[in-house]
């Protein structure tokens, strides 16, 4: 069955990006003990990718490295009119994020969708109770101010499945959010 998982790094302070949208102090952990087995085998299993303007943009900027999902189909949510990077399946989109949920459980064809981030757009599925799992990377780092992991709030406590221990202090939490909550009016997200 398709999941819907918001896959994950932050800060232990709860951030995605510092304060200048950098990620240098989570790049640093590339090609730690057990970091790049692990990606991959996530990677494995998604059928479908969202992600942000500001989470694309990032990616543009880097695109010189090349498109790194591969042709898996990829929703970017955007109001502009974005350049699209050569080697992605990539469709832009203003639409709903239930419609957009929608085409992208008949994308996976069975396997998952991974919500890429940022936590902007990611609040907003969790505000339609949309998001089953979080893979949580905990980074062992204090940044103080960035791009928050969740802007969200979802009732009731997540249910932890599993630790992932990786080297330099690295851990990843998997927590599902359990069904049944009438989630769609007890989460409340940041409007974007
Ligand atoms: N650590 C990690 O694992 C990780 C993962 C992902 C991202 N990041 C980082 O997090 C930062 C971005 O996070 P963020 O939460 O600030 O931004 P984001 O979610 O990536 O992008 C927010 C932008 O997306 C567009 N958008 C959002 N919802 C939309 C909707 N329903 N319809 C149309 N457009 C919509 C809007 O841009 P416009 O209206 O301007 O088009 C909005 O300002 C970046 O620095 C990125 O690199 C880190």
């Amino acid at each position: 069955m398709t999941k819907t998982q918001y896959y994950v790094a932050a800060s232990i302070d709860g951030y995605i990006a510092d304060a200048d949208g950098g990620l240098g102090w989570l790049l640093q952990f590339n090609g730690v003990e057990g970091v790049d087995a692990h990606y991959k085998a996530f990677l494995g299993g998604v059928g479908a990718l969202a992600m942000g303007a500001a989470t694309y943009e990032f990616l543009l900027a880097e695109s010189r490295e090349a498109w790194p999902y591969a042709d898996l189909p990829t929703w970017v949510f955007t109001h502009r009119d974005l350049p699209a990077i050569a080697g992605g399946d990539i469709r832009f989109t203003t639409e709903d994020v239930g419609l957009v949920h929608e085409q992208m459980v008949r994308a996976a064809g069975g396997k998952h969708i991974w919500l890429v981030g940022g936590g902007h757009l990611v609040a907003q599925f969790a505000k339609r109770g949309l998001v089953n799992e979080i893979l949580l990377s905990v980074v062992p780092v204090v940044l103080g101010s960035g791009a928050p992991l969740l802007p969200a709030s979802i009732p009731g406590l997540l249910d932890l499945q599993g630790i992932t221990r990786f080297g330099r202090g690295l851990v990843e939490l998997r927590y599902e959010i359990p069904a049944g909550l009438d989630r769609p009016h007890a989460t409340r997200a940041a409007e974007t």
